[in-house]
């Protein structure tokens, strides 16, 4: 049995096709992820570890290490999931460095893992290549230098609480801008965000405040 179509269903058809087409194409060629700045996220293991819920690697890591650098947007959510997805053969020169400063914390997890999760949810709709985005990452935390910032400041880490505004003052003094103390229940301080525009030059900007819930109180534990 063969089909016939009337000139009018025929050029209906074609139409749909090129639709479909169009749209195929259009998928393929997707934009770039949309955001207005990169989050560099460095935690401090030890405020990680004394407000979580999860059981911690031993020994704790006694410096800040990097939690991520994420694209990120000002008023919407971070892109996430973008492509291509996590390739570890990609990094695996890289690993001995990331082993020291960019470590999984918890005991349940592994490193590749947090990697993967990082690489997957925030690096794979940056600009950059995963060896790249996992270099970059490196180079912005020896330069953005936390440990060395509060230092400086007369800032050390006593387990003791200490005034947010000094901490917040140390960081501006070097950055210029404002970083963001993310806390546990306001007082235990667990990551310290600096963010950077979207230029090549990763240029310091303000962080934005994008979670209420995280927000430190006076006096942050560190
Ligand atoms: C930050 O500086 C401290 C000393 O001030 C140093 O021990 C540490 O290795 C530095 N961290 C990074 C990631 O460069």
């Amino acid at each position: 049995m063969s089909l016939s179509l009337s000139p009018a269903c025929s050029i209906m058809l074609f139409i749909n096709l090129m639709i479909l087409l169009m749209y195929t194409i259009s998928i393929a060629f997707a934009q770039p992820a949309a955001f207005d700045h990169y989050t560099l996220a460095q935690q401090w293991p030890a405020g990680v570890c004394k407000s979580s819920t999860f059981k911690c690697i031993n020994p704790i890591p006694s410096s800040f290490t990097i939690h991520g650098l994420w694209p990120s947007n000002k008023l919407s959510p971070h892109p996430r999931k973008c492509s291509p997805s996590f390739d570890h053969t990609k990094i695996k020169s890289l690993e001995p460095q990331l082993r020291i400063v960019w470590p999984n914390l918890k005991l349940t997890n592994t490193n590749i893992k947090f990697w993967k999760d990082q690489w997957d949810n925030h690096g794979s709709c940056s600009p950059w290549t995963q060896n790249d985005y996992f270099m970059k990452a490196m180079s912005l935390q020896v330069h953005n230098n936390l440990t060395t910032m509060l230092q400086a400041k007369g800032i050390t880490p006593t387990g003791g609480p200490h005034q947010k505004q000094l901490i917040t003052d140390a960081i501006k003094h070097k950055v210029h801008v404002d970083p963001f103390l993310v806390c546990a229940a306001r007082r235990y301080l667990v990551e310290i965000h600096i963010c950077f525009d979207v230029t090549t030059s990763l240029k310091h900007v303000n962080c934005p405040t994008p979670n209420p819930a995280q927000i430190c109180g006076t006096h942050v534990i560190y």
